[in-house]
Parts: structure tokens; sequence; C-alpha cells
């Protein structure tokens, strides 16, 4: 049976931030005798149907894992498709995601990317950054272990100055310091392809997350698929260490 957008719309219990692991693009070219790029290009398709099909089902924030900062040691012409692919999709799909209310923020090592893209992509954060609709968070050159090793250089820093007391620093502060600073915890980690890994993704963030792992090569795992996984989360009981019994008296 086709699951419609409104019924999960209508769920009280829906994730309100999902994060995916985009994992298979390459085997899905593979399958088909075409080039790992023809894969990327692909998965950017579908990037964009998962995006309006959030939007449609009353998701807030959507985090996609785009490139890890260990996917820089792939093949030098694998990246450099990459690294186009992203700079003609974000010159393309900026301005749409303004036009439909949606947030953009890019979380990771910028100083990693091209300096091309990396402009482009501040400039769309900061057209985009009042917008309420959806929150796309979209992870460049990300690296968890990274991301928490920079938080810890900043709060050391200021203790060196005496801005901080290392005493109090807390989970508040400390997360003040991530790129995800202001954005609520993942409900929901979705990684496809049949990998039961997290491969560096939102280590901390995570800690409390449901996850789904779906068989699907990321250019098939369409709309259905996705909210089939969101379905299923709502049926799931989150109990953040409590008794069953506290949780639903
Ligand atoms: C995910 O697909 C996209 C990126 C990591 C950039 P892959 O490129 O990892 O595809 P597989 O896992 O090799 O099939
Ligand atoms: C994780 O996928 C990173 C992204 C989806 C961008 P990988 O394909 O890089 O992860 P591993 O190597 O299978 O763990
Ligand atoms: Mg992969």
């Amino acid at each position: 049976m086709e699951i419609k957008a409104e019924e999960i719309k209508q769920c009280a219990n829906k994730p309100r931030h999902v994060a995916i692991i985009l994992d298979g693009n390459g085997r899905w070219a593979k399958k088909r005798g075409l080039p790992r790029t023809m894969g990327h290009n692909e998965g950017v398709k579908n990037v964009k149907e998962i995006v309006t099909a959030s939007a449609e089902a009353g998701i807030r924030y959507l985090t996609i894992y785009a490139f890890s900062k260990q996917n820089w040691s792939r093949p030098s012409d694998e990246v450099g498709t990459i690294m186009s692919l992203l700079n003609a999709t974000a010159r393309k799909e900026i301005n749409e995601l303004h036009r439909n209310n949606v947030c953009l923020r890019i979380i990771g090592d910028k100083n990693d990317l091209p300096a091309e893209a990396r402009k482009i992509l501040e400039n769309g954060e900061a057209l985009t950054r009042d917008n309420t609709l959806l929150t796309l968070i979209v992870a460049l050159s990300y690296s968890s272990r990274d991301e928490i090793l920079r938080a810890v250089r900043s709060l050391a820093e200021d203790s060196r100055k005496g801005i901080t007391d290392p005493g109090q620093i807390d989970e508040t502060l400390f997360e003040s310091r991530l790129d995800t600073a202001g954005i609520p915890d993942p409900d929901l980690v979705i990684r496809t392809s049949g990998e039961f890994r997290i491969s560096n993704y939102l280590l901390w963030q995570s800690a409390y997350a449901e996850f789904f792992f779906a068989k699907e090569l990321w250019p098939d795992f369409h709309r259905q698929e996705y909210y089939r996984a969101l379905l299923d989360y709502t049926k799931r009981e989150r109990r953040f260490g409590k008794t069953s019994e506290q949780v639903t008296p």
C-alpha cells in the first residue's frame, strides 16, 4: 500500500530530525556497467526527491552525509567529479530551496572545500538562514571525530585565555561548539545499501537516535522506501534509559 506524505505528517511521534547516510552510489553504477560517477549523478537526483518528501511529510530537520573527510582518499578523478557535481548542484538548487522556504546548513570542515564551492554554499546559508519549513543540513568533508576535536580545541583555547573555566564545561557548552550547534539531535539515522556501520557520522549527536538500515542502494531508496522507514520509527518506544512503564504510564 502506498504511504502518503499526509499520513506521516499527521503522526504526532514522527521524527523531528532524520539523518541519512546515503550509501551505495558506486555499487548502483557498477551493477549497470556504468562509471561510479554516474551513480553519484543519480544519487543527487534522489537527494532532491527525499528533500521534497521530507518537507511534505512535515520533517523539520534533514541531515545528509554527502562526503566524508575520509572520502578525500578516493581516486582523484572520483573526488573531482563529486566536487564538480557539488558545485553545479549548489548553483542550480539553492534558489529553489529558498523559494521553498528551506534553510540550508553545511556541517564539516569547510576549509577543505574548493574555494568556489565554499563561497556558493556560504552564500546559500546566508540567503536561506531565516527559512522555516525544513532545515537541510549537508555534511561535507565531515568527520564526527574531527568535529569533536575542533570543539575540544576551541574550548581548550578559551580555557587557556581564562574565558572558560574547565570545570564549567558541560554538555550544553560543548554542543554549542559543534558544527550542529542549535540543531536538535537526530531522532532517526537511516543508512542505505545494506551496510551496518556509522562511518564517523554524528557520533555525539546520535547517542539516543533510532537506527534504520535499508537494503536498497541510495539511488533506489525512493519516497516509498523512505516513508516506510519513517513509519517504522513511529512504532518504536524510545526510553532514554528509563523503564517502559515510565515512558508509557
Ligand atoms: C555514497 O556512495 C556517496 C559517497 C560516499 C560520496 P558510495 O560512493 O560510497 O557508493 P558505494 O558504497 O561505493 O557503492
Ligand atoms: C559514508 O559512506 C560517507 C558518506 C555517505 C558520504 P562511505 O561509503 O564512505 O563509508 P564506508 O567506507 O563504507 O564506511
Ligand atoms: Mg560507500
